[in-house]
Parts: C-alpha cells; structure tokens; sequence
C-alpha cells in the first residue's frame, strides 16, 4: 500500500527524476491513484505532485523535467484524505526545506498535528503523514542534526510507517526510518542508492539489497548505507543480500514475448514456477511437517487469495492425515480466538509476507500464547518471515499484477509437498501409494502447459459470458478453494461482475433464489468423491434457466453434457492426479477472469480501490 522509491547518486548526468519516476511506476501495483516527486536541487526542494496515474501526470514530462542530484517520489493509495494534490507525497514542513514520502498510517496523528498547529505550524494537507516534516523541522530547529531529528520524531509517533526524508541543506545524504511498513534499499556500492517499498522496483538497477527491519534508521549516502538502532542510536551490521530474482522479472517480456498485462505473463508464468517450487529445499518441507505433527492444535491464516490457498493447503494436509486444521482469516484471527491453546501452531501464508492483518494475526499468537509460526511466503526478507519460526519461500518472483495468481499456485503446491511429507513421516499409507501421489503432484506443471495450450477455448467462453454481471461459482470438498479464488479473481478484475463462492451443497438454503434465465453458473468439477453429489446441483441450477459453465476433466462425460459451456482440464484418469488437481482446475479460472476483464476493457493489473500489499489493517 503506497509505493516509495528514493535514490542519491555521485554519478554524474543521471536523470535522476526520469530514474525515480520510473521506479515508482515499477510499483504502481502499491497503490495508484496520486504520485509525487521531491528533488534536492541548488539548497531548494522542488516537489510535484498531482492526483491520477503517473504515466498522465506525466504526459508532458512533467516529473522527468525536474532538476536534482538526489530525492523521492512516491505513488499513493489513499487512507487520509481523498486521492487530490494536496493529499499526495511528498509533504513538506513550513520552511519547504524537508521533503517526506510516508507509507503507513499514524495512530496518533491527531493530537500531534493539534499540538503542532497550536504552536503554528501551517498544515497543508488532510493526511496523517504531514506531521512528519513538521516534527522534523521543530527538532532541528532545537538544534539537532538531521538523523537525531528524525529518530526523535519516529518516536513520537505511534502506527506504521516506512518513511524516506531528505534535507534541502543536507545534499550528501538521505534517511528512511521503518516500524511495520516494507522498506528496502538497493546499492550500487560507490555509486547509487536506492530505497523502495519492494525490491522490484530497483530490480533493472541493482541486485544487491538490505532490508531494513522494524525500528531501524538508515542514512544512504551514494552508494554506501549505515544502518541504526532507532531506541538507542547504535550502529548495526548488515551484510547486502544478492536478489535471486531475474532482472527482466519487472518488465512484462517473458521468452521474448511482450505481454499487454502484468497478469497474463504472470499467468504464463505458472508452469515453470511450479516446477521450481517442486524443487523447494526438502529441510523446509521436513520442518513444516514435523513442527505440524508434533502440535496439539494448529491454525492456518491468510488474507484473500492466500486465504483460499490456505483452504486448499489444509484439505490436503489433512487428507493425507495430518491434524485436522482450524482456517481462520487473519482480519479475524484475534476475535475468534481469544485464547491460544498451549503447544499451537500457526501457518500462516502470504505472498509479500507484509499484509498487516496477516503479520498481526501471527504475533498475537507467538508473542501472547508462544505459538510456533510456519509461513509460506513469497517475498524473502520480509517482516512475515521474520516472525517465523519456519519459512517456505514461493518461487513464484515478483508478482506485480495485483490479482494474485502465480503465488497461490506455488502457495498450493508448496503445502501440497507438505501434506505428501506428513503421509511418509506417519506411515499409514504404503510407500508406493505416496509416492505415485508426488509423481502426480509434480506432473501439475505439465497439466498446466496443456492448460495454456487451451486458451483459446477459455477465451472465447469469457468472451461469451463477458456482458454477464452475477455469476456463482459452486464446489463442494477440495475444490471449494478454487471455487472462492475464481469468484473473488472476477471481482477484483472484472468490476462489472459480482461473483460469489459457494458450496454446492449450500446453494440451494438461499442463493439458488437468484437463478433466472441465462444466470452464469461456474461449477469446479474435479471427478473426486464429490462428483455425483455436484451433478444433483448442476441439475438444480439448470432447472431454474441457470447457466452452466463446467471447469471438468477432460475425460468428463457427464457434467460437460449437462453444460453450456465445457473448459477442460488435461488429467489422467487416476485417483493420484485427480487428487493432485487443485492447482490446475484453480488456475483455469484465473485464466478465466484474466480474459472476460481484458475483453470488457478493464485495467487488468490495477483493479480500482485496490492495492498490491495491504499494509493497513
Ligand atoms: O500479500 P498477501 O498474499 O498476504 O496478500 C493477501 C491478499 O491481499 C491478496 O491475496 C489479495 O486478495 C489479492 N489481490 C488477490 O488477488
């Protein structure tokens, strides 16, 4: 939520606007509806800033045009205050001379800005993040130099920020601060520095990073960091990490194609990255699975897309004989569970590893109860992975569209590996039965190339539904996570259309009142131990004039005959892979979705009111 890109550099004749601008457009998936820019240039802070998308505020190369040797820009998604120039970062003290981006929210932003009002300073914004410059302004006005005002400040406030500060009179150095709210920093040791909210924004720049953690204070010099304790001022040694993520994984070139969306490589992407996930370090899985078994109770938690990987994770973990496993949502974690039994465990998933429900979910429980946390998270470094004791990394890479896809298929194939590893750590099911289930599990990457290979199909079906504005998507059992991620996929993308989740077996106690003529009704339909209850429901559904749009194996007779439409998915006809089909009928539906938007004419990769990371709770 809100992106921040900063850098300093010795170099010289850099376009350092052009550079800043174009990081901040790298992480528009944060948050899109104003951006700003503030440069040191001469002693003076010139700063611009404007609401709409970057790429129209700066038609006329009005960001590009500004002249400086270091500064900020950042990209807003909008909590205090409507998305207007007034309310957009960067902001400024009374005296113009410091300029702060800010990602976070304030908890107790009001009473400072009364008292700074009453002692006159002069607001110009509605946000939360304005009381930054000013706080500054007053400490160095007392006398301190720029770092100790900053940490004085930090102080003062209570909340989240991740924030980057730069001096008109300080032109050798800038600052961020960070407590809750992503930061990273890049380098060109010598040369450049950059900081950013996620790594991909300077991924085409450098490989080389530092996180910063919670209550650190770094000073970025061109091409050198030094990183602080914010409560006692003490220096810290961090060695930069090297980003294993490819350089081109920012652009949206992918085999030398150029994709229109972020989305539809991303989703092209899939078969690959599962492969890689197949190939996870097997200590990680063992570690998962023995911390799963030894437990008395465990919970899993996510937001979103990752909550119904989570769903789909437990299904198998259970089905192959781990504990049965409690799904609470992490914006709900706390109000269910006002006690944490002893000797828990909590999964928790993510993609960035920075949704602040999430991390809040998983700190109550390891900090209040001592829970042990396993989290499967696709962002290395971030602030989930540092409340963990145990950490599977996705090997999704960036995801910049902001409708999740390839995450919740590595999500589900990493979880997937675990459920298999706690079938062979228990013994109850013969050696070879396992094994043919991780033969199946591993064939997932090659279903979903067949699965590419059909897109056209999917296409023209999306087309066919794409005037549609309700649909319902049924399931029942496993694949009832699918069902909830391919209904949520269209209302995040295809604004046009509610979509609804449901079990099956449920639609007929209140939903089924909405069935008319021509009512879009999307079945997942996997041939498992649900099929013949699911047909009994399709029957209801066309009964009443629905709909019926079937996601069916490919040897499917007959849910597809009862069907208007008929999407395919390549699985032989086994126990093992039907089993090991969670992923591919999940991912059919996010192709799905990815084209009724493209059609309709939707910005794919930046749905209105939404952002990449909610960081907020
Ligand atoms: O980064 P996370 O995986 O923790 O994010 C959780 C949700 O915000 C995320 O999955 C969201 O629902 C996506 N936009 C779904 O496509």
């Amino acid at each position: 939520m809100c992106g921040i890109f900063g850098l300093i550099t010795k170099k010289k004749d850099v376009p350092v606007a052009k550079l800043i601008r174009e990081g901040l457009q790298r992480l528009e998936y944060r948050g899109y509806d104003s951006a700003g820019i503030a440069l040191v240039h001469d002693g003076k802070i010139e700063c611009r800033k404007d609401s709409g998308r970057i790429a129209d505020i700066n038609k006329d190369g009005w960001f590009d045009s500004m002249e400086g040797s270091f500064g900020v820009g950042h990209t807003r998604w909008a909590t205090h205050g409507p998305p207007v120039a007034k309310n957009s970062h960067p902001h400024l003290d009374c005296k113009e001379k410091i300029a702060v981006v800010h990602n976070g929210i304030l908890e107790n932003f009001q009473q400072l800005r009364k008292e700074l009002s009453e002692r006159g300073h002069e607001f110009k914004s509605d946000t939360d993040t304005e009381v930054f410059p000013h706080l500054i302004e007053e400490y160095i006005e007392k006398g301190m130099d720029l770092k100790k005002a900053v940490i004085e400040t930090v102080k003062q406030c209570k909340g989240a920020y991740g924030i980057v500060v730069c001096h008109a009179d300080t032109p050798d150095y800038m600052l961020v601060a960070r407590k809750e709210s992503p930061l990273t920093i890049g380098i060109t040791p010598g040369e450049t520095t950059y900081c950013a909210s996620d790594i991909p924004a300077f991924l085409p720049l450098t490989k080389t990073a530092y996180i910063l953690d919670d209550d650190e204070i770094a000073v970025l010099y061109p091409g050198q960091v030094e990183i602080f304790d914010i409560e006692t001022n003490q220096k810290r040694h961090r060695d930069p990490m090297t980003v294993q993520w490819s350089m081109d994984a920012a652009a949206k070139t992918l085999d030398g194609k150029e994709y229109k969306w972020f989305m539809h490589k991303e989703l092209h992407e899939v078969p690959r990255k599962i492969r890689e996930q197949f190939k996870m370090p097997q200590s990680d899985i063992d570690a998962f699975a023995k911390t799963i078994m030894d437990a008395d109770q465990v919970f899993i938690t996510a937001a979103g897309t990752a909550y119904y990987a989570c769903l789909a994770g437990k299904f198998q973990i259970t089905r192959f004989g781990g504990p049965y496993i409690q799904s609470i949502l992490c914006s709900e974690f706390k109000d269910h569970l006002p006690e944490i039994p002893p000797n828990s465990v909590v999964m928790a998933v993510s993609q960035s590893g920075e949704t602040a429900d999430t991390i809040e979910a998983v700190r109550y429980a390891r900090e209040n109860y001592g829970a042990k946390v396993c989290s499967v998270v696709n962002v290395v470094g971030s602030s989930l992975t540092r409340y963990s004791d145990h950490v599977i990394i996705t090997t999704a890479g960036p995801e910049i569209a902001v409708a999740s896809q390839k995450a919740y298929c590595c999500q589900v194939s990493a979880l997937s590996m675990v459920a298999l590893r706690i079938a062979e750590l228990k013994g109850e099911m013969e050696k070879d039965e396992v094994k043919k289930y991780h033969e199946a599990l591993i064939e997932t990457g090659n279903v979903c190339d067949e699965i590419l290979k059909k897109e056209d199909n999917i296409k023209s079906i999306a087309k066919a539904v794409s005037e549609k504005t309700n649909f319902y998507y049924l399931a029942r059992g496993a694949s009832m996570a699918a069902a909830l991620e391919g209904a949520l996929k269209i209302k995040e993308i295809n604004p046009k259309a509610h979509a609804e989740g449901y079990a099956a077996g449920e639609s007929k106690h209140g939903p089924i009142a909405l069935i008319r003529d021509g009512f879009p009704v999307v079945f997942v339909a996997p041939p498992d131990e649900t099929y013949d209850r699911l047909i009994g429901n399709v029957m209801e559904m066309k009964a009443r004039g629905g709909l019926i749009i079937s996601v069916v194996a490919d040897f499917d007779e007959k849910i597809s005959e009862l069907s208007d439409y008929t999407i395919e998915v390549p699985i032989k006809n086994n126990k093992y892979a039907i089993t090991m089909s969670a992923v591919p009928f999940a991912y059919t539906l996010q192709i799905l979705a990815y084209h009724a938007a493209e059609i309709n004419g939707f910005d794919v990769d930046k749905p209105t009111n939404l952002a990449k990371s909610v960081t907020v709770k």
